[in-house]
Formats: structure tokens, C-alpha cells, sequence
């Protein structure tokens, strides 16, 4: 572990400016910089890096936050992988924590299994000459792809790697646990081409070997098993190469097989992963979504293939992603197809014959399901069912509309079963927007709603938090605006804004100041991506409500700009939270039994007193005139 105040002063020295000049040429204008962002395709730079704030932001595609989530965006590191580039930037040393000997020791391992596969991939390299080399050349395979995807061979020996990893002095045990030996002390991989597994960072996790000559008695291809640095479900073949161009061209290729992917990167495709030949996993299209929205799916047309693309696809959909889908013509795979019409018309192919979702299941299942009308419906059922994942509304609809073409119903009739089945989900608590998240209506995020005023406030107490208020009784704005919230945190709805007026509150009890700089620089990416988000926000849009509350004239006519915002919002936060109260006392005096007057009359003086502050703070809001 990194210690927390060791991440605070790497992200606290960082300079957003400097790093992003590593990998974008940057333009300066006025107090910010532009470059054009390399996060989603665009001609005119709308990606902005700010050295005041130390944040970046592309007002294109929205991305922004400190300089580690930029590395992380950037290069697909983790946090704690952008943090180490970080420190070795500024040469800052990290004392890593060794909280418990378990978890040194988990560390430990990790490296020295990182190490141990280093030394089995030169092992696999330096016997590749021969056999090996044969066969991928005799497959058109170049010495550069060979070189680019580190290639190797096993060779024929029962124990040739296990013997030179111990007498170099690896221990058998983490041969073992990286399946490089296998428990009777045999080598795992023997006379097969090596295909090494990366991560996303380029580091490598695992192994496959392929047979040299299909028999029936071994399998094809044997794959390393799962370990402390290998899970295959979150892993996706080739990415670590693959991963510049999938965001550069802002669509990601998937294939299924590993010659098929370095067939595709020999022929000059680069934005293209493998799965591998497993179903896809949430992990490994939340992977892809990091580099693009856009998924396009290679795929053999075989049954077995097409039931393992309908399986990855609706996950697909509720991630947002869109997808396309491209079948090859049986019984061809892309390797092969590549091979067989050259790279011009293998790309003209798979731009022209790329179905979207909705046509490439409806197309599937109406023609399993021909003229029967159970069947029919099945499958009517079966698309609608996807459509219902979709998270945007507005896609939805689409979907909703070209599928009712393509099956020949009315659309509304389409509308209403998605709909059944959205309201399904969301009793399920599965509904596809994600964690905790509402369904639409209530997700609008109003400037009235709870969620933007507390957006609202947090930008304020960011923003001017370290000023002072008063300077007589020494307060700053922090210190005004916290004391009036403290009361009324605990019925915040974001979490985000309850945790940054947390901690807040701590900073002040221990004469910190509340900067936006703090917040930014949290090791919590969660907040510190939020805080630089509110932050570019450069002015606070005004909404039509608000203008009509007179939402910055303050409710005292002497307060003028920043300081008038703050008492509207404060109000406005204890107005919901009142509100919140009286509906809850009215109900209440539901609840209870007619006969018990008590009762009745001490929630009765509750609620004329709940009414009463309401009354005052809507009026000072402007919201009633009396
Ligand atoms: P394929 O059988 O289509 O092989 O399996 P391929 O990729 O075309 O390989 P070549 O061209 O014959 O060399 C597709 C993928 O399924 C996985 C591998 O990832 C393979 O690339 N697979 C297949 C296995 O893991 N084990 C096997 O025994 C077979
Ligand atoms: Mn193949």
C-alpha cells in the first residue's frame, strides 16, 4: 500500500501541465492549455488542461480530473500504477506501508511471480528458433509480429523450464502457482508455440500454448491457470498492444483467437483485442469502455459462435457500449478471411457488413423462428429483452422503433413490452443504470433537485472555502457554511458531497484550510474527480428557477455575489430537509390511532412547527410572496 500522505504529496506535486505534455503537444490559451483530446476523435481541441487548478478537462467527451486520472486514462494504468509513475516523474520515494506481514508478503509474491514470468518468457523466447519458428513463419507470421508478441516455443522436454527456473533459483512453489509446473514437478507447456498473456500495462500474466499438429488426444491450446496475477475474466488478449489505437480510432475490434488478433495487428488493424475464446465478462467490456464506447464484434459464423456473441452482447448493452456485430462467412475466422481476400477487402467487408444489435438478433432469431407465431413471439420477447438493457432512453427508443420495422409490429406495442420489462428490472433492483442509480424521472438532476444544490454548495465551499466571512470573529466561508449544514449533512442524497463536508469539517476542527486543491489532489478518485469536475464548470449555468428565486441577489440585499449564493443554497438545503420532515410527520398522523389524542396533538404542534420555518425559508427564497 501506498501510505495516504505519501499519494497526497505525489498528486500534491505533480503538475497536470508537465505530464500531459509527455504524451499530447499542448497550445497554450489565455491561463489554460488545449490539445486535442485523445480521449474521443475531434478536429478543433476541446481538451483544456488548467495549471491553476492543476486539472485537465475535455469539454468534448467530458473526462477530467487530477493528473493520476490522467495516466490512468491515458495509459490504463491503475491508480496505484499511475501513482509509482508519478513518484519516479518527481522523484518522490514511496515508503510503502507494511500495515500486515500478509500484506507484504501478498506483495511480495506478486512481484516475484511478475519476475518468474519474465524469466519464462525469455526461456520461450530463446527457444523459439527451430520448431517454433517454423510453424509461425509456415502461419505468415513476420519476425516483427513475432517480436511485437513475444512469441516463444516449449520445447519437447518433460522438465526443461521447471530445471533452469529452480537452478536459477525460483522457487518451485511459485512455479506451481503460476501453473508453469505442474504438481508432479513436469513442465505444463511442452512442444507448443507459446502465445504470452499480458495486462493492460504490458506486464505478463500468463501463457497459452498451441499444439503444433491437431490431434485428438490433446487439446489445441493449453492456457495458464488462474493466479494471483492471472484472471482470466478481466483479461483481454492483446489489449496492452491494442490499446492507443482503440481510442485513437474510438472503436475497439474483438475477435475471438489469439492468431486471429495477430493476424489483424500484422495487417496494420491494431485496435483489436481477443477474448480469448471464453463468453465475455463485465470486467473485460468495462475494460473496453475505458478506451471507447464503440464494439465491434468479429465473429465465426458457427452456432457456437453465434451463442456466445448473443451472451456477450446483452452485457454489452447495459454497460452503454454500442455494439456492432460483423459475421464472417462460415467457415472462415479472421485469420483466415484475412488470408484468404487480402487487407482492403477484409476492411470494405467488415465496414459494409456490420449490423447493429437490434438488426443482427432480430435477423437470428426471426429466421430460427420462420413462420411460427410461438416461436415468433419468443423471439420478439428475446430482442425486446435486450433493447430493455440499453441505459439511455433516447437509444432505447431507436432501437424501439427500427425493431418494429424489422419485426412488423406497431411500435408502441414494442414500447410498452420494454417498458414491462424495464419496470421488472428495476423491482429486481437489476435495472440497467447501474449501482444505486433511480430510474429516469428521478434522475434528473435539477438545479432545485437535492443533488444539484448540494452540488451547488460543495462548489462554493471549494471554491471560496479558505476566504474569510468575517474578519472580526475571524470565520471563514468554510466555517459559515459547514456550522449552518452540520445539523442537516446526515439527509444528504449525494454521497459524494456528504463525504467532501465531512471531511470538511475535519479539515476545519484541525485548522486545515478547505481548499479545492485538497479535494482534487484525494486519494479517493471518486472525489477528487467529482471536485475537479465542479470546478470546470467554469460559471454556475443560471436556471430559469433560479433567476425567478433571485437565486444570487442573496437574501440579504446587502450580500452581493458569492456570499448571496451561499445563504440561498444553505436555505434551499433546509428547505428540503423541512419538507422531508412535515411529509413525514403528516404521515404519521396517519399511522397512529384516532383515539390517541396525545399523540395527535404533540405531532399536531410539530407540524405547525415544521410549517413555520418552511413558510420563513421560502420567503426568503423569494419562492412565496406574502
Ligand atoms: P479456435 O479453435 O478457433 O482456434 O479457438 P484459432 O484461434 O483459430 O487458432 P488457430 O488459428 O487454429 O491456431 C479460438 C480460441 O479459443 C481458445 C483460444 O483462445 C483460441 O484462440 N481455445 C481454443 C482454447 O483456449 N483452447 C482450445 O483448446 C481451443
Ligand atoms: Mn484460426
Amino acid at each position: 500500500m501506498i501510505p495516504s500522505a505519501t499519494a497526497r504529496l505525489i498528486l500534491e506535486t505533480a503538475r497536470i501541465e508537465k505530464v500531459v505534455a509527455d504524451f499530447l503537444a499542448l497550445r497554450r490559451s489565455g491561463a489554460n492549455l488545449t490539445a486535442l483530446c485523445p480521449f474521443h476523435h475531434e478536429k478543433t481541441p476541446s481538451f483544456s488542461v488548467s495549471p491553476v487548478r492543476n486539472t485537465f478537462k475535455c469539454f468534448g467527451c467530458g473526462k477530467g480530473g487530477n493528473a493520476a486520472k490522467f495516466l490512468m486514462e491515458h495509459e490504463g494504468y491503475s491508480f496505484p500504477e499511475a501513482l509509482r509513475w508519478l513518484a519516479r516523474k518527481y522523484n518522490i520515494e514511496i515508503q510503502y506501508t507494511t500495515s500486515t506481514p500478509e500484506q507484504l508478503a501478498a506483495h511480495q509474491t506478486e512481484e516475484s511471480l511478475f519476475i518468474l514470468n519474465d524469466f519464462a518468457l525469455q526461456f520461450f523466447q530463446s527457444n523459439l528458433p527451430g520448431t517454433g519458428l517454423e510453424y509461425l513463419k509456415s502461419r505468415g507470421f513476420t519476425e516483427a509480429t513475432i517480436q511485437n508478441f513475444a512469441l516463444g516455443f516449449a520445447p519437447d522436454s518433460w522438465d526443461g523450464l521447471t530445471k533452469a527456473a529452480t537452478k536459477a533459483g525460483f522457487k518451485l512453489e511459485y512455479l506451481q502457482k503460476l501453473g508453469l509446473t505442474t504438481s508432479s514437478g513436469k513442465d505444463f507447456f511442452r512442444n507448443r508455440v507459446i502465445f504470452p498473456i499480458h495486462n493492460l500495462s504490458g506486464k505478463v500474466v500468463a501463457f497459452a500454448g498451441r499444439i503444433l499438429q491437431q490431434n485428438t488426444n490433446s487439446p489445441k491450446y493449453l492456457n495458464s491457470p488462474e493466479s494471483d496475477i492471472y484472471h482470466k475474466s478481466q483479461t483481454l488478449y492483446g489489449i496492452h498492444l491494442a490499446k492507443r489505437a482503440i481510442r485513437q480510432q474510438n472503436e475497439c475490434l474483438l475477435v475471438e483467437g489469439y492468431t486471429d488478433l495477430i493476424a489483424l495487428h500484422q495487417a496494420g488493424i491494431e485496435n483489436a483485442v481477443a477474448s480469448a475464446g471464453t463468453a465475455l465478462t463485465t470486467e473485460q467490456l468495462l475494460l473496453i469502455r475505458r478506451f471507447t464506447p464503440n464494439l465491434h464484434i468479429l465473429y465465426d459464423g458457427d452456432p457456437a459462435g453465434i451463442s456466445a456473441t448473443l451472451r456477450g452482447l446483452d452485457l454489452a448493452l447495459e454497460l452503454d457500449l454500442n455494439v456492432r456485430i460483423t459475421p464472417l462467412p462460415h467457415p472462415e475466422d479472421p485469420d483466415s478471411f484475412l488470408r484468404k481476400v487480402g487487407i482492403a477487402a477484409f476492411t470494405r467487408f467488415i465496414n459494409t457488413q456490420a449490423k447493429d444489435f437490434i438488426a443482427f438478433k432480430a435477423s437470428i432469431l426471426l429466421t430460427d423462428a420462420g413462420n411460427n407465431p410461438v416461436k415468433k413471439a419468443n423471439a420478439v420477447h428475446a430482442i425486446v429483452d435486450s433493447i430493455a438493457r440499453v441505459p439511455d432512453p433516447v437509444k432505447r427508443s431507436f432501437f424501439v422503433k427500427d425493431c418494429a420495422v424489422l419485426v412488423g409490429l406497431k411500435e408502441d406495442v414494442l414500447a410498452e413490452e420494454t417498458n414491462k420489462i424495464l419496470q421488472a428490472l428495476a423491482k429486481k433492483g437489476n435495472s440497467p443504470f447501474g449501482v444505486g442509480d433511480k430510474p429516469d424521472s428521478a434522475r434528473v438532476n435539477s438545479p432545485l433537485g437535492a443533488g444539484g444544490v448540494e452540488r451547488q454548495l460543495v462548489r462554493f465551499l471549494l471554491e471560496y472555502g479558505s476566504e474569510t466571512f468575517d474578519a472580526k470573529e475571524n470565520i471563514t466561508v468554510a466555517e459559515h457554511i459547514l456550522g449552518n449544514i452540520e445539523d442537516i449533512l446526515e439527509y444528504f442524497e449525494d454521497p459524494i458531497c456528504q463525504c467532501i463536508c465531512r471531511e470538511s469539517i475535519e479539515l476545519v476542527l484541525a485548522k486545515q484550510p478547505v481548499t479545492a486543491q485538497y479535494f482534487i489532489a484525494h486519494e479517493d478518485l471518486a472525489v477528487s474527480g467529482f471536485s475537479a469536475d465542479l470546478l470546470h464548470q467554469s460559471t454556475i449555468e443560471p436556471d430559469p428557477i433560479w433567476e425567478r428565486t433571485n437565486y444570487f441577489s442573496g437574501n440579504n440585499p446587502d450580500e452581493t455575489g458569492y456570499l448571496g449564493g451561499i445563504a440561498k443554497t444553505i436555505c434551499h438545503l433546509k428547505l428540503k430537509v423541512i419538507s422531508q420532515h412535515c411529509e413525514q410527520n403528516l404521515q404519521r398522523m396517519k399511522d397512529i390511532a384516532p383515539d390517541d389524542e396525545q399523540a395527535m396533538t404533540r405531532l399536531l404542534k410539530v407540524h405547525e412547527k415544521l410549517n413555520r420555518m418552511r413558510v420563513e425559508l421560502a420567503k426568503s427564497l423569494g419562492l412565496v410572496k406574502i
